[in-house]
């Protein structure tokens, strides 16, 4: 069962490679490229993974045919998310939704975001305990939440929007390694995960969140046509495929929730990792101060989005700190890779985080040292906080632009220091997600 089907070198105890990896997934990843070279393969999430450390093999996985690879765990996904998850469907049915997908997370209906994203950003803010140590991660958290359930379905400070947060959190809360591991053990002992008290409450969860779903999808179908609304839930209700056909409520629901998933979480970590460098580097955030001094309309979110220094900040935090260190496919046609035959069944895996720190392409990789963003450009290849080719986030213009507007904002109004500046782990927070282990505890200060 554990023998490799391919000779990639790598470490042969697949129970030991997934602890590891539990514990320091880029540390696991650092030392196996060191040992082994690039490619090396592991086994982990049940399955053999051969990671790509370089440029070079980015490239060859992100410029695959859309048909030759598919998701890395579409069945163990699918009872948490739906059978029509963008994140776990592949083909012409990926190809047809993330073109419906994409839209509201670009140009002028990304842009509608504005004012909603620095309203809660000033009603989070406001309850900070001045002067007094706490975790800027709860802040982080809970503002990306309620941005994402706004944004995403437009129900805002009514009881429908606080049944809606609770549900949410609850089901976030349960979508956690424990109940990711059970998803993996499934196939093989169906009874007994499906007894376990942590899959059965997550799948009562669901159900809670799916219900309000539902009613909000079938709400929607009956507002008249001439109310538009500008939230991601209503522009999928109205949204027609090529042939002119809808997407059904399952369908809808299943997207809500993998945006819900993959916008929220990944979001809230790299501005906790943003604090923490900001608030460990005074020299940059004086200067990225002065940047947001010199806007000549300092309220225009587009100006702002577009500030070359506030820009560089943002790849450096993302550079630096990939949320998503591990971007893996399953391969369903063959390939080849440095004399490598990868046959199919197979699954490869793009390791950002280990590009990102490769001193050829970032000399000092350790230094956090935005100015590299403006003195070079980097390849999609180099630099890839948010994967690449055809399954490449759709949310990375959204994600970006919320970053900037919440950054610059807290910088305006707050001083925020890091009451520990030295080096904290990345640890594991929910499915390949990356986390400052402990969270970044602060002191902010009201700005004169
Ligand atoms: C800083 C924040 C974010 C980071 C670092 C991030 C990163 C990523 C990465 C690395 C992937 C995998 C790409 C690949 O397989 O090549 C991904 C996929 C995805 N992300 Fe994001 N993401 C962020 C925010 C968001 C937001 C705000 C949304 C939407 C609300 C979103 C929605 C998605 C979706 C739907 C996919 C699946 C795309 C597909 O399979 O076709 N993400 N993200």
């Amino acid at each position: 069962m554990f023998t490799p089907p391919v000779d990639v070198p790598g470490p042969r105890i697949p129970h030991l490679s997934m602890v590891r990896y539990m514990r320091e997934p880029t540390a696991f990843l650092r030392d196996c490229a060191m040992t082994y070279g690039d490619p090396f393969l592991v086994h982990v999430f049940g399955r053999w993974v051969v990671n790509m450390a370089d440029p070079e093999g980015a490239r060859a996985v992100f410029t695959l045919p859309p048909e030759a690879t598919q998701a890395f765990q579409p069945r163990t996904l699918a009872p948490l998310l739906g059978e029509h998850a963008l994140i776990l469907i592949h083909g012409e049915p990926h190809r047809r939704d993330r073109k419906l997908l994409t839209p509201p997370f670009h140009g002028t209906r990304m842009r509608a975001y504005a004012e909603l994203i620095r309203r809660l950003t000033r009603k989070h803010s406001e309850a900070w305990p001045l002067g007094r140590p706490f975790d800027i991660q709860e802040f982080t958290q809970a503002l990306t939440l309620e941005i994402i359930i706004e944004a995403i379905f437009g129900v805002i400070e009514t009881e429908r929007a606080r049944r809606f947060h609770h549900a949410v959190s609850a089901f976030i809360a349960q979508f956690n390694p424990m109940v990711l591991s059970l998803a993996s053990l499934r196939k093989a002992l169906p009874w007994l995960v499906e007894s376990s008290r942590p899959w059965r409450l997550a799948q009562s969860r669901l159900s809670s969140l799916r219900q309000l779903l539902f009613a909000e999808i079938s709400q929607r179908r009956q507002e008249p046509s001439f109310a538009p609304r500008e939230d991601i839930l209503s522009l999928l209700v109205s949204a027609r495929y090529d042939d002119g056909s809808p997407m059904s409520d399952q369908h809808i629901c299943d997207e809500m929730l993998t945006l819900l998933l993959a916008g929220h979480e990944t979001t809230a970590l790299s501005l906790s990792w943003a604090f923490f460098e900001l608030g460990r580097h005074p020299h940059v955030t004086e200067r990225l101060r002065s940047a947001l001094a010199s806007m000549a309309s300092p309220e225009d979110a587009e100006e702002l989005s577009r500030l070359p220094y506030l820009d560089a900040v943002c790849n450096e935090i993302l550079r630096m700190h990939p949320v998503v260190a591990w971007v893996p496919r399953t391969l369903v046609a063959p390939m080849e890779f440095r004399g490598y035959h990868l046959p199919a069944g197979i699954a490869v895996a793009v390791c950002s985080s280990l590009i990102h720190e490769r001193p050829d392409i970032y000399p000092e990789p350790h230094a956090f040292r935005p100015e590299r963003f403006i003195e070079r450009k980097y390849s999609p290849f180099e630099f890839l906080p948010f994967g690449g080719g055809n399954r490449r986030c759709i949310g990375a213009a959204f994600a970006l632009y919320e970053i900037k507007l919440i950054l610059a904002d807290i910088l305006r109004c707050y001083d925020v220091g890091v009451t520990r500046p030295w080096a904290i782990p990345a640890v594991e927070r929910r499915n390949l997600t990356l986390g400052p282990k402990g969270g970044v505890e602060v002191i902010a200060h009201r700005r004169p």
